[in-house]
């Protein structure tokens, strides 16, 4: 066996006991995944030996990068203590005032194991609050894998209907018509639009659910108009506007809610609050929060979790959002604009169709001459997705940098000027490379 070789024979055992050889498609990768061995700040080695500049710090939840030293040291010590008993642990309670101190729509929390677990716990709190069956989604968001929440994820022409109306498209095969007949869809940032759609049956919504910055949609920005003209419907109409913000938590020190003039009424949080450990949580006003309480005489959504804030997890996330302070953050959203600033140049310099979207310390490059604006602009065909696959492949194997399979990168502090130029000189290679076949693409010129 040649030691290039290793991760082809393991993922060749892994086909027989694992089905497609891998626990989560997003690793997937033709003709076999690389398996890793070691990784330490933005740095990841797989078992043959190479190296990588890490720009998706595991699908934006890594904030810190890996093996963040206050991180490991801390979980060290509680790992001696135990990793989860039947009894509260006090690092719960001081991670949970970390967060309410920092992220307005946090009056009250609960944690959970994943940005999926807590859009599902979300939804349910709102339906038990509210006592109505509906769920209100943006076409192309993803918001994990609760059914509901799955739906329209990744409608295309073929289905996804008109506009003014979009259809609630299953993800899953055998997804139930009830469960497509409980949410409602509408196209993301169109006020028009979407109050029309909300206003067919207003009484019957339990919430709203947005992403601020939903990345399938594009990595475009919720603006102040669209989530105002939703939370002014939502009061109208007795039903909650809800956040996702599993993955926007990282764009400011109190979350992407913090710029908007109206706040959620609950929150769902995951990714970086976990410390590089399963994680999530949901969170919001009191008074809506009420319906987890077990001192409520008429308790409305009973709710539990046999790893759900687990020690390990609290003192991993708690040290890792200590460490991302106001002045950490300020400071990697500006390494962030500089790295799309001389992207942006590397973009003219070679004269491809490109251009960017984003927030934070998160971009994403699209094969388009202007950054969409919705779902079914960014939407990409099969010629695009092929040339993006290609561009992904250059950087992962040539350059030996690791992205977001959606060509997005999602920053950690531990990156500097270095990491960046790297990244720059590397896609500078790729588009002078694939040029012919970028602009060959039909959307290109849009
Ligand atoms: C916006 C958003 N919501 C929810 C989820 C689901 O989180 P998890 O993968 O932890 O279940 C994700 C994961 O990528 C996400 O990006």
């Amino acid at each position: 066996m040649t030691k290039s070789e290793k991760s082809k024979i393991i993922y060749k055992e892994a086909c027989k006991v694992i089905s497609g050889g891998v626990s989560r498609n997003t690793i997937f990768r033709k003709p076999y995944p690389n398996y890793a061995n070691t990784a330490a700040g933005c740095y990841i080695t797989d078992i043959e030996g190479t190296r990588r500049i890490d720009f998706a710090n595991n699908m934006a939840a890594l904030i810190h990068g890996h093996a963040f030293p206050p991180i490991v040291d801390a979980v060290i010590e509680q790992l001696r203590k135990g990793t989860a008993y039947t009894l509260a642990s006090e690092v719960e309670v001081a991670f949970a005032k970390h967060l309410s101190s920092r992220v307005a729509g946090v009056e009250r929390i609960r944690f959970v194991n994943s940005g999926t677990e807590a859009v599902m716990t979300m939804i349910k709190a709102a339906r038990a609050y509210t006592g109505r069956p509906k769920i209100a989604k943006a076409e192309g968001t993803y918001h994990g894998t609760y059914d509901f929440a799955e739906v329209s994820q990744t409608s295309n022409p073929s289905n996804w209907g008109d506009v003014g109306g979009p259809n609630s498209v299953n993800l899953a095969h055998g997804t139930p018509k009830g469960v497509l007949d409980n949410v409602i869809v509408f196209p993301y940032n169109d006020i028009e639009k979407t109050i029309a759609i909300l206003e067919t049956q207003a009484d019957q919504i339990a919430c709203v659910i947005i992403d601020p910055v939903p990345h399938r949609v594009g990595l475009v920005q919720g603006t102040q108009e669209f989530i105002e003209a939703i939370y002014n419907w939502t009061r109208k109409n007795g039903a909650l506007l809800v956040f996702d913000e599993v993955i926007t938590l990282r764009v400011n020190y109190g979350g992407a809610q913090e710029k908007y003039s109206v706040k959620p009424d609950l929150t769902a949080l995951g990714k970086i609050i976990g410390g590089g450990f399963p994680v999530g949580a949901v969170a919001g006003r009191a008074e809506v929060m009420k319906v987890f309480d077990p001192h409520e005489k008429n308790l409305l959504l009973p709710h539990s979790g046999t790893f759900s804030a687990n020690p390990i997890t609290m003192t991993a996330g708690y040290k890792a959002m200590e460490f991302f302070d106001r002045e950490a953050v300020t400071k990697l959203n500006t390494l962030t604009e500089k790295a799309v600033d001389q992207i942006k140049a590397v973009v003219k310099l070679v004269d491809v169709p490109v251009s960017i979207t984003g927030a934070g310390s998160m971009f994403r490059m699209h094969l388009r001459q202007t950054p969409p604006k919705t779902y079914r602009e960014a939407y990409q065909t099969k010629e695009e997705n092929a040339v993006i696959n290609e561009l992904l492949d250059f950087m992962y194997r040539k350059q030996k940098i690791l992205m977001v399979n959606t060509f997005t990168c999602m920053l950690s502090t531990v990156m500097g000027q270095h990491e960046i130029d790297v990244l720059t000189e590397g896609l500078h290679k790729a588009f002078k490379a694939l040029k012919p076949k970028i602009a060959k693409l039909k959307n290109s010129q849009l």
